[in-house]
């Protein structure tokens, strides 16, 4: 139930826009109070008298109206608002909206009260476009924006779209809004990680050949971020080294920036002692240059040798040095039937667990949002979890941690 919750409903311009009345109706059935945002293309696809009739307040759209029931005047309405709200939903999210709100533009209702919300306070964005344009990288960058800053993305339905095509885009059903909802509000049960100290490693490693160029590798560190920002959002201290990668820092986490093997280990190296779970998720080159070279090699020959040498492995440095009750996780990038080469690392790096990670070249692996991962536990358990976006793939693999920890 949701008694006594102050919901903002934000509705932007999509043809699912026409499902929000009977949202806001199930959502005062639960016992909320609700204020509904509505961008001005919103109110082309649904009536703002049937909004403001069925949540029993007058529906703001425009900065500078006031609302002249009980609000403070336009000036400060927003603030109030932002103090207010035990959370904000926005159904349906509209690929417009989502990129004013990743941009932090705030000229309407909606966007301006996302940024007075009060830290902490609980985001579910619904979005709902055509298939394509929810696949397009500026979308899922946008996404990806919204995810690492706390706020929680419903992954759209498949079905029947407007445009007459059939396939994923569609805005979830008001009743999976409102479960999704009242698990965001529920107190969350107090986790294993609540106050325990781990290290995450992310992204690529960069072994330099010479001054202007590097051996490396495609991770764009999301897996190792969504691990991360999972962790904090669970109550974990997290220390976060991460290779070169261009993504923000999740709330609550510690980031420490490196590029080769060498210098991820040594940056990880100083919380070893007093960690209760490091998850290595970075791609760390097996081997770096013997001798990079000053300055820039020259090209002279038409062939050229160099010789590599062996990485420190940070992972395996840590899970064969650590003390009792230290839990060492890592991952195994694997092309499809490698599970066997992953059972190999979690005996040879002497792990509790290991995410064996296909790789397919589209959809699991490097770069992309989403990832298929089975975990192979230590003690024989194997866990094969369908292809989830990145962040819900983090999720369960902490979700499986945790039973091993309340154990240590
Ligand atoms: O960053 P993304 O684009 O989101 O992509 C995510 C990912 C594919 C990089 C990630 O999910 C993943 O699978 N990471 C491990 C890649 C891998 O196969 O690593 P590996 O097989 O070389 O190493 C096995 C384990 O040992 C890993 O946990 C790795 O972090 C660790 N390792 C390896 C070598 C080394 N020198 N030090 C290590 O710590």
């Amino acid at each position: 139930m949701l008694t006594g919750k102050n919901i903002l409903l934000g509705i932007s311009g999509g043809i699912a826009a026409y499902k929000t009345p009977h949202l806001v109706r199930l959502l005062k059935k639960s016992g909320a109070d609700v204020q509904v945002l509505a961008t001005e293309s919103a109110l082309q696809f649904v009536s703002e008298l049937t909004l403001a009739t069925v949540s029993g307040r007058p529906v703001l759209t425009d900065i500078f109206t006031a609302d002249g029931n009980g609000h403070d005047n336009a000036r400060t309405m927003h603030i109030t608002l932002g103090e207010w709200a035990d959370a904000f939903v926005i159904a349906p999210t509209t690929a417009n909206t989502l990129a004013r709100l990743a941009a932090g533009l705030c000229d309407d209702m909606l966007s301006l009260c996302f940024l007075t919300l009060r830290p902490g306070k609980p985001v579910l964005i619904a979005p709902a476009m055509d298939g394509h344009m929810y696949d397009s990288p500026s979308v899922q960058r946008n996404l990806s924006v919204l995810a690492a800053q706390g706020c929680r993305i419903m992954e759209p339905e498949s079905g029947s779209l407007a445009s007459g095509q059939c396939g994923l885009g569609r805005m979830p059903e008001p009743e999976s809004i409102i479960e999704k909802l009242m698990q965001l509000l529920e107190p969350p049960a107090e986790s294993p990680l609540k106050g325990r100290t781990m290290i995450v490693t992310a992204g690529p490693t960069r072994e330099k050949l010479d001054d202007v160029r590097f051996l490396s590798n495609y991770s764009s560190g999301k897996m190792g971020f969504a691990i991360a920002a999972d962790a904090a959002r669970r109550g974990a201290n997290v220390h976060l080294v991460t290779g070169p990668v261009n993504l923000q820092t999740p709330p609550g986490v510690e980031r420490i920036d490196v590029e080769s093997a060498a210098e991820m280990l040594e940056a990880a190296r100083p919380f070893f002692d007093n960690c209760d779970l490091f998850i290595g998720a970075a791609a760390v080159a097996d081997y770096r240059p013997e001798t990079p070279v000053e300055g820039k090699i020259k090209k002279n020959d038409a062939e050229m040798e160099i010789r590599l040498v062996r990485n420190p492995d940070i992972l395996a440095t840590f899970a064969t040095s650590r003390k009792l009750g230290q839990l060492a996780v890592g991952f195994a990038l694997e092309t499809a039937g490698g599970i066997d080469y992953a059972r190999k690392k979690l005996v040879e790096k002497q792990l509790d667990l290991v995410a064996f990670n296909v790789y397919d070249g589209r959809t699991s692996g490097f770069e992309v949002d989403t990832n298929a991962l089975t975990l192979l536990g230590r003690d024989g358990n194997i866990t094969e979890l369908p292809l989830l976006s990145k962040e819900k793939a983090a999720g369960k693999l902490i979700d499986a941690i945790e039973p091993l920890l309340q154990r240590r």
